[in-house]
């Protein structure tokens, strides 16, 4: 199991640079670009791109999922009294953070399905997830350095 972990973390990586680029890219590009644009085409780019994004998103976000909770699986039973230490604990806290992500990821993709995300929701759903993940990323790393 341990000789995966390179693999696990290499897939990690790349989905959590996936997930959250996309969010942070939505914050700080789309939206802002969107209120510059003609009323038409920003709302074309406002329905094209989440629609691109729902195509793939869910299997980024699967795997992204599952390698963690397979290296968490690894750490938990290679560490001795795992929830004793620094280490453990904030793992567990970013962990925990990456739980109320995925809560607001699968209400929004049900919302979309559903039509009754509002240009109001998408707003601040794309916001409170950046912000959620920004936590996440400094206790990623931050597990390892505090
Ligand atoms: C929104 C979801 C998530 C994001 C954005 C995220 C992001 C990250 C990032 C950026 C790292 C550092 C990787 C590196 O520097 O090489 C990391 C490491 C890690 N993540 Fe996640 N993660 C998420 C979900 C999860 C979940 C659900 C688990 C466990 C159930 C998990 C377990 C881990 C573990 C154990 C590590 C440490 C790997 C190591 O360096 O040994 N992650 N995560």
């Amino acid at each position: 199991m341990v000789s995966y972990y390179g693999l696990f973390i290499t897939l990690h990586l790349l989905c959590a640079i996936t997930f959250v680029g996309a969010v942070f890219f939505e914050v700080l590009v789309i939206e802002p670009l969107e209120k510059t644009l003609p009323p038409g085409v920003g709302h074309q780019v406002a329905e094209a791109i989440p629609h691109r994004v729902r195509g793939f998103m869910p299997i980024i976000v699967g795997v992204l999922y599952l390698s963690g909770a397979a290296m968490f699986w690894v750490k938990f039973t290679t560490i001795p009294d795992f929830f004793q230490t620094k280490f453990g604990l904030l793992l567990t806290t970013k962990v925990l953070l990456t739980f109320g992500v995925l809560g607001i990821f699968v209400a929004a993709m049900r919302a979309a399905r559903r039509g009754t995300m509002d240009p109001c929701r998408f707003k601040y759903t794309h916001r409170i997830v950046g912000s959620l993940m920004l936590g996440i990323a400094l206790l990623a790393k931050g597990m390892f350095y505090l």
